[in-house]
């Protein structure tokens, strides 16, 4: 009954984790969202807007003064010169900018290098665009890499004539990886050498862990005018469900995407961008007290995961800790077995992270799993306190 299209896609492992995790009265540190609001000055903006009249479409692009906060936004952190008329387009989430990406800039066939570990979403967009992904690892830190890291030569043997899109992510989920200058200008290199279009997904921009820094590789030399950045309000601004994102960069890239957004959802919702250009635009103060506490929501997790007998990795961004868990892996089992056991004897929920790779890949998840520190520090308090009486 259903298209090929979507035929493949099974439900996801989150939603299985969410159910045991509500069954078993579960810590769940496994989903991707704040457990708490963002500020209250961005609520009362976005309902001082419904009250205003600001109710009903919103131009297709995006309202103007979204726009013009997008831009200086992006001129404020990263010196980065962008025309909001066209040069920015307002998307539903950057979940509606990675597929109206996908969809603006790749036909059948043409190619797309993935790291694995990647966001879901980005394979699923290029499979259901017909195209053909090709997958560079993401290795873990070890005796000689204090980072998570890729070989250079894996990475030049994944490009090739057919490919149109290389998909970064920095900071990274899942793995908390912030790519430096030198990875990112390698990718950079890659992509023009090849004629491809570098996508960086920078939703967690504002959640780098010190000293790493984040870097915005279309202001690097040379990438201005082959990268699209994306990225949205729901991380930095703790308004997840509000779901504005957007797509920024030359003019040439922007216009393809806004063809493909027109069809996909046309506008977003007129209230929220009027409040998230209120927020762009919030003193730094706030962009370094939100940091601040991440970074020590990070600690108190990682000390808590320590406890428990499993070992943090490095983590320079994101709200996501990767641990090794095999000091507690029973033989032969899988991240999957390990999550379900882990919520059904310690109680608390993680994610799985093979889902995170392509099915060929996924041995390499099966000594890890995913934890999420965006929580009130009285649930990272209640797991550390279950992870102290162990999985096992
Ligand atoms: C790397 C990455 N990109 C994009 C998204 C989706 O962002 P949005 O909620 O704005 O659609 C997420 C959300 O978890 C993410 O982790």
């Amino acid at each position: 009954m259903e298209s090929q299209r979507v035929a493949p896609f099974g439900t996801t492992v989150f939603a299985e984790f969410s159910r045991l995790a509500a069954q078993h009265g579960a810590v769940n540190l496994g989903q991707g969202f704040p457990d708490f609001d963002g500020p209250d000055e961005v609520k009362e903006a976005a309902i001082e807007a419904i009250r205003a009249g600001v109710n009903q479409y919103a131009i297709s692009t995006g309202a103007i003064a979204l726009r013009r906060a997008i831009a200086a936004h992006a001129k404020r952190f990263y010196g980065q010169l962008v025309d909001p008329d066209a040069q920015v387009v307002v998307t539903s989430g950057c979940t509606e900018a990675i597929f109206d990406a996908v969809m603006a800039l790749v036909d059948p066939g043409d190619e797309v290098v993935l790291f694995e570990p990647f966001y879901d979403s980005y394979l699923a967009s290029v499979q259901m665009a017909g195209g053909v992904p090709r997958f560079v690892e993401l290795r873990a830190p070890d005796a000689t890499h204090g980072a998570w890291w890729f070989d250079e030569r894996e990475l030049a043997a994944a490009f090739s004539a057919r490919t149109r899109l290389v998909f970064l992510n920095t900071p990274h989920n899942p793995t908390g990886k912030v790519f430096t200058v030198e990875e990112i200008q390698a990718i950079g290199a890659l992509a023009r050498k090849h004629g491809a279009v570098l996508v960086s997904d920078e939703v967690y921009e504002h959640l780098v862990f010190g000293p790493a820094k984040h870097v915005r590789p279309a202001t690097l030399p040379g990438l201005g005018d082959l990268t699209l950045t994306l990225s949205s309000a729901g991380k930095s601004f703790s308004f997840t469900g509000w779901k504005i994102g957007w797509a920024l960069g030359p003019a040439p890239l922007v216009k393809a995407v806004q063809k493909a957004h027109q069809w996909v959802t046309f506008a977003t919702a007129a209230p929220f961008q009027a409040a998230i250009a209120k927020a762009l635009a919030l003193p730094d103060a706030y962009f370094q007290g939100f940091v601040r506490d991440y970074q020590a929501k990070r600690d108190r997790l990682s000390l808590a995961l320590k406890a428990g007998g499993l070992e943090p990795l490095t983590c320079e961004g994101t709200y996501f800790l990767m641990a090794r868990t095999d000091s507690h892996r029973k033989p032969g089992e899988d991240d999957v077995g390990f999550c379900r056991r882990l919520v059904t004897e310690a109680g608390v929920a993680a994610i799985p992270p093979s889902v995170f790779y392509s099915p060929g890949h996924a041995p390499s998840a099966h000594g890890l799993a995913r934890f999420a520190f965006c929580k009130t520090d009285s649930v990272l308090d209640a797991a550390a306190s279950r992870l102290s009486k162990g999985a096992r």
